[in-house]
Formats: C-alpha cells, sequence, structure tokens
C-alpha cells in the first residue's frame, strides 16, 4: 500500500507572495520528489480560513486564487489529489463526533486558542477558532493518514490527533491509523530588508503576480551600505544577496560572492542582476497562472471530490456504527 501523505493550503489571502513560495509552496512541491512513492492528499483550508473570515466573496477568491497560483508554481494535479473539504461530508460529521470525545480544558491548552487570546477578548473569539483543533484532527484521521509534515507551531495539534485517534481505538476499538509527525524545520524564512520576514502583516512583500514596475520599485528600495565600489563587502551582511541567494544555483552563488570579496561589485549591479532574477522567476508562474481558468480548477475538485469522498464515507460508515449512530 502507498503511503498517504497530508498536507494542506492556506486560503487566508488571494495572494502568495515569494516568502509564501521559498517557506511554503516550494516545500510543498519538494514533499513530491522526496515521497516519490506517496499519495499526497492536499486540501484547501477553506473550513479553517471560515473561523475567522466570514465573508463568503473574499473566501471563495482567497481559495480559488491560492489553488491556481499552487498549481502555476508547477504542482502536478497528477502527484497532487488536491480536494475541498467543504465538498466532503466526512470532515464536519468526524468534527462532531470527536468535539463529543474532547474536554475542554485540551482546546484551552491548545495554541490556536492561546494564540486568538492574544489577539482578541475571550468574548471576540469565535468557537470555531476554540475547536481548531478537532477539525484539524478530523482533516486527518479521516484519511488515515500516514505523515502529515508541519511547522513546529501545529506540532501540539498533530499530537493532539494522536492522542485522540488513540483514544477512539481503545474505547471502539482500533479505527484509526495514529498520524506520524514530520516537522518541517529546514524551512529558511525569507527575510526583507527592514530585518522582518517577508509578510503580508508587514507590507513588505513581492507578490507572485506582481508586474516589472513594482518589483523594480521594491528591489530599488532595499538599502544598502555606504561602501564605495572597489572595497571588498561581505555578502552576508548585504540586504540585496541575502534576498538574491535565494534565487541562485550553487554556481551562481559561489560566483557572486567571489565578486562581493574580490570587490568592484556595485550595488546598482547587485540589484539589477536581483531584479532580472526575480523577473526570470515570476514570469513563468505568471503565464501559467493566467491560462488557468476557474472551470479548470472546479472540475479538478470535482473529480478529486468523487475520490476522496469514497474513502471518507467508509470510514464515516465504520466510526457510526461503532458509536451507535447508525441504527
Ligand atoms: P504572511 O506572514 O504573509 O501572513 P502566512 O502566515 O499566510 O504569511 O503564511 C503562509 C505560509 O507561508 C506559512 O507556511 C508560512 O510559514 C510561510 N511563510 C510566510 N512568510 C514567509 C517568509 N517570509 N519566509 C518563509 N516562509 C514564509
Ligand atoms: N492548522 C494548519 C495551519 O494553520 C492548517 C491545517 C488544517 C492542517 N488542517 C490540517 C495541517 C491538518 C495539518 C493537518 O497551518
Amino acid at each position: 500500500m502507498k503511503k498517504r501523505i497530508l498536507t494542506w493550503l492556506q486560503a487566508t489571502s488571494d495572494q502568495l507572495h515569494i516568502g509564501n513560495y521559498f517557506g511554503s509552496i516550494k516545500s510543498m512541491l519538494d514533499l513530491s520528489n522526496e515521497f516519490e512513492d506517496a499519495e499526497i492528499f492536499l486540501f484547501t483550508a477553506i473550513m479553517h480560513t471560515y473561523t475567522w473570515i466570514h465573508d463568503w466573496n473574499v473566501l471563495k477568491t482567497n481559495v480559488m486564487n491560492s489553488l491556481k497560483l499552487f498549481l502555476a508554481c508547477g504542482a502536478d494535479p497528477n502527484k497532487f489529489i488536491i480536494y475541498n473539504p467543504a465538498d466532503i461530508a466526512g470532515h464536519a460529521q468526524l468534527t462532531w463526533v470527536l468535539t463529543c470525545l474532547t474536554i475542554m480544558w485540551t482546546m484551552e491548552r491548545m495554541h490556536s486558542y492561546k494564540d486568538a487570546l492574544t489577539k482578541w477578548k475571550a468574548w471576540e473569539i469565535w468557537v470555531g477558532t476554540f475547536c481548531y483543533p478537532i477539525l484539524m484532527a478530523s482533516d486527518i484521521l479521516l484519511y488515515d493518514a500516514d505523515l502529515v509534515p508541519v511547522w513546529r507551531d501545529q506540532k501540539q495539534h498533530v499530537e493532539y490527533a494522536r492522542d485522540i485517534a488513540q483514544k477512539f481505538n481503545n474505547q471502539y476499538w482500533e479505527t484509526f491509523k495514529v498520524p506520524g509527525v514530520y516537522i518541517r524545520d529546514e524551512v529558511s524564512v525569507v527575510p526583507w530588508t527592514d530585518g522582518r520576514k517577508m509578510s503580508k502583516s508587514y507590507n513588505n512583500y513581492i507578490w507572485l503576480l506582481d508586474d516589472e514596475k513594482t518589483v523594480l520599485k521594491r528591489v530599488k528600495q532595499i538599502p544598502t551600505s555606504t561602501q564605495t565600489v572597489e572595497e571588498s563587502k561581505n555578502p552576508d551582511e548585504c540586504n540585496v544577496y541575502k534576498i538574491l541567494k535565494l534565487f541562485l544555483n550553487d554556481k551562481e552563488n559561489q560566483e557572486i560572492r567571489n565578486r562581493y570579496e574580490t570587490g568592484w561589485l556595485s550595488y546598482k549591479e547587485v540589484k539589477d542582476y536581483l531584479y532580472e532574477k526575480i523577473i526570470t522567476f515570476l514570469k513563468p508562474i505568471q503565464e501559467k497562472y493566467n491560462q488557468i481558468s476557474d472551470k479548470e480548477v472546479l472540475d479538478l475538485l470535482e473529480k478529486n471530490a468523487k475520490i476522496v469522498n469514497e474513502i471518507s464515507n467508509k470510514k464515516i460508515e465504520e466510526i457510526y456504527k461503532k458509536i451507535g449512530f447508525k441504527l
């Protein structure tokens, strides 16, 4: 049997920036190479985003655009089974069952709720946010996922999924596969030159769909030191290099590092190089994005919903029988 890996695509924005690409999209694309023989289930986090975005127009646009961008970045729809959990009744059905088997105190300790408490008052927090890890556990357990690659901030949530699976298995006999957690620590944070990570919250991003003029403006704004052209420079201290290196292969990286160290490399030259690299990177993504229609995405989701629903319905049937919902 093929190993099943479960991953997701955020639906928190209608755009993705270069930081999202290198920190998230690329590592998903790498997954499909790393686990060549595995089956990769990838869902859009629409039900999760609904915990705080209740505007249907925003929600729909976010999901549609992020899926198109994911495909435009080179995701092969034959390698990733991309689906919308809202098309699969099992996510909500299992969430209710697990909600009834989870003590409130367990949710009170979860990062999702604790984070929400740092941003809002308790009376401003939706119950959906409070119970978010239960929905997450359902996303995982419904499909007997073998492996769930997450960043460290999600570790506690996957551990809850493991705990509740074990608890259910003990109470109702073997039903769920206890998923393995795979912590993705190796992802580097894409910086911007204000010393913070590139983020839509800091307004310091380059969107994957930005035009040449906008990219040029961003690159020109990068602050550089007052060192003169002829001086030898340390590339690791240069703001332009910190971003440029993301786009270089080993040979190009070594060459430019040598040029920094030898001297006679102007910041203008290195900024032009960065600009060229970013444009060369963005162009094929943008071309592909413009070719993908809404219908293409909807057809793909519909096709995959059939595959995924079959697995999910079987699981729900088994669970409903065991807990006594099926008369
Ligand atoms: P933002 O900070 O722009 O709001 P999100 O929080 O929506 O981005 O992040 C979506 C995904 O992209 C997450 O997996 C996150 O780790 C990754 N990501 C976001 N910004 C960066 C960055 N600057 N460098 C690396 N990864 C990033
Ligand atoms: N909570 C995850 C995040 O915000 C997204 C997510 C939802 C998820 N369901 C999941 C991750 C199931 C792993 C498994 O980043």
